[in-house]
């Protein structure tokens, strides 16, 4: 404080703006991703790191720290105690296994379940008020778990679900058409894994929507060649990871679009995992799944009564039931 001296000789007014803080559970890939995205778009005055492995978690907050110079001002702290995390705003969980190649994301529901236990407790006792955002795969599955285990109203546990899926169909999408993939609006819903649904009767692309446009272009399509693309959009995941064993930058990028939704109360809608159950016809238990949500600053503020054919919702119905069965196993 000797670098300045007071104006008028008073001590200056204490800050008025909240303060906003994050904590990611987990210094992995994808949780170093998000945090970094996090920092280069000054979405935390806090963000707080929690990991197992002792030197690795601060090895990567000394890292992020001494970027200070090429950031805005955050405070970074990491520790194995989870009371570091009291008061966050935003709880974002990526702790867990991750898939080897050629394995499905429910493969690790088991083991994944067991860490949930040890993180979703000490969040909850230390950020009552706060959002959890689920990452750790099988997401939906493990959005259900966080939510039994946490108490939280279920607006307030929300998966990052379909929201990168999504991105990846956006991408496809735009690519074919030569567009901005930000021009085009298209919704994969449903489990993030091998039974998403692609709502091809909804995509627009600057705001015409694509079938009728093909159907006016008289440019024929098979059902057989969308269910292609959205088969492209599953496969891409488990392509990356035979790649370069994991992914990570575009859930990055997908978890901080949905954390400034969240925390800057922009109120957009976003596909992400949310409590389904009674809508679309989906029952049978308690289900998260992927479903267009509107985001605020107090978690989900409502589900888009997006409309579905027949086959679009038959779908959903079976993603909610893959689901559902991989949960009726767990043991919470
Ligand atoms: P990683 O192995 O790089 O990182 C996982 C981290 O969790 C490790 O640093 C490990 O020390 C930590 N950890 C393990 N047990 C813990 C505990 N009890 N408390 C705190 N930290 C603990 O794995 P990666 O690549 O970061 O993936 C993490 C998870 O995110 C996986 O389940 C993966 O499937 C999932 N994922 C989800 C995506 C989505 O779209 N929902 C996209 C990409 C990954
Ligand atoms: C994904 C997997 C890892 O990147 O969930 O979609």
């Amino acid at each position: 404080k000797a670098f300045f001296k007071p104006i008028l000789n008073s001590a200056p007014p204490s800050p008025t703006k909240r303060h906003t803080k994050i904590s990611v559970i987990g210094a992995g890939n994808v949780g170093m991703a998000i945090a970094q995205t996090i920092l280069t778009q000054d979405l935390a005055d806090e963000l707080a790191l929690v990991d197992a492995q002792p030197d690795k978690l601060r090895g990567e907050m000394l890292d992020l720290q001494h970027a200070a110079a090429f950031l805005p001002r955050t405070k970074i702290h990491a520790s194995l105690d989870y009371s570091i995390t009291a008061g966050s705003d935003l709880c974002i969980v990526t702790a867990g296994a991750r898939q080897i190649p050629g394995e499905s994301r429910l493969n690790l529901i088991q083991r994944n379940l067991v860490l949930f236990k040890n993180i979703i407790p000490p969040l909850a006792k230390y950020s009552p008020d706060s959002i959890l955002l689920i990452v750790s795969n099988p997401v939906d599955a493990l959005t259900y778990v966080a939510w039994k285990l946490s108490g939280f109203h279920p607006n307030r546990v929300i998966g990052s679900g379909t929201n990168l899926d999504s991105s990846r169909f956006r991408f496809l999408l735009a690519d074919h058409l030569d567009v901005n993939a930000q021009d085009v609006q298209a919704y994969i819903v449903g489990e993030h894994g091998d039974s998403s649904v692609a709502l091809w009767s909804s995509i627009t692309v600057g705001g015409v929507p694509v079938l009728s446009y093909l159907d006016r272009q008289k440019i024929a399509y098979e059902k057989e060649t969308l269910e292609n693309i959205r088969k492209e959009v599953v496969e891409s995941a488990y392509e990356v990871i035979d790649l370069k064993g994991y992914t990570s930058w575009a859930i990055g990028y997908s978890v901080a679009n949905l954390a400034r939704s969240l925390l800057r109360d922009q109120r957009r809608i976003h596909p992400v995992s949310v409590l389904a159950t009674g809508l679309y016809g989906i029952d049978g238990g308690h289900v998260f799944l992927s479903l267009p949500a509107q985001l605020g600053r107090t978690g989900v503020m409502g589900v888009a009564n997006v409309e579905l054919t027949d086959y679009e919702a038959r779908q959903l119905r079976n993603s909610a039931t893959t689901i559902l069965e991989a949960q009726s196993q767990l043991d919470i």
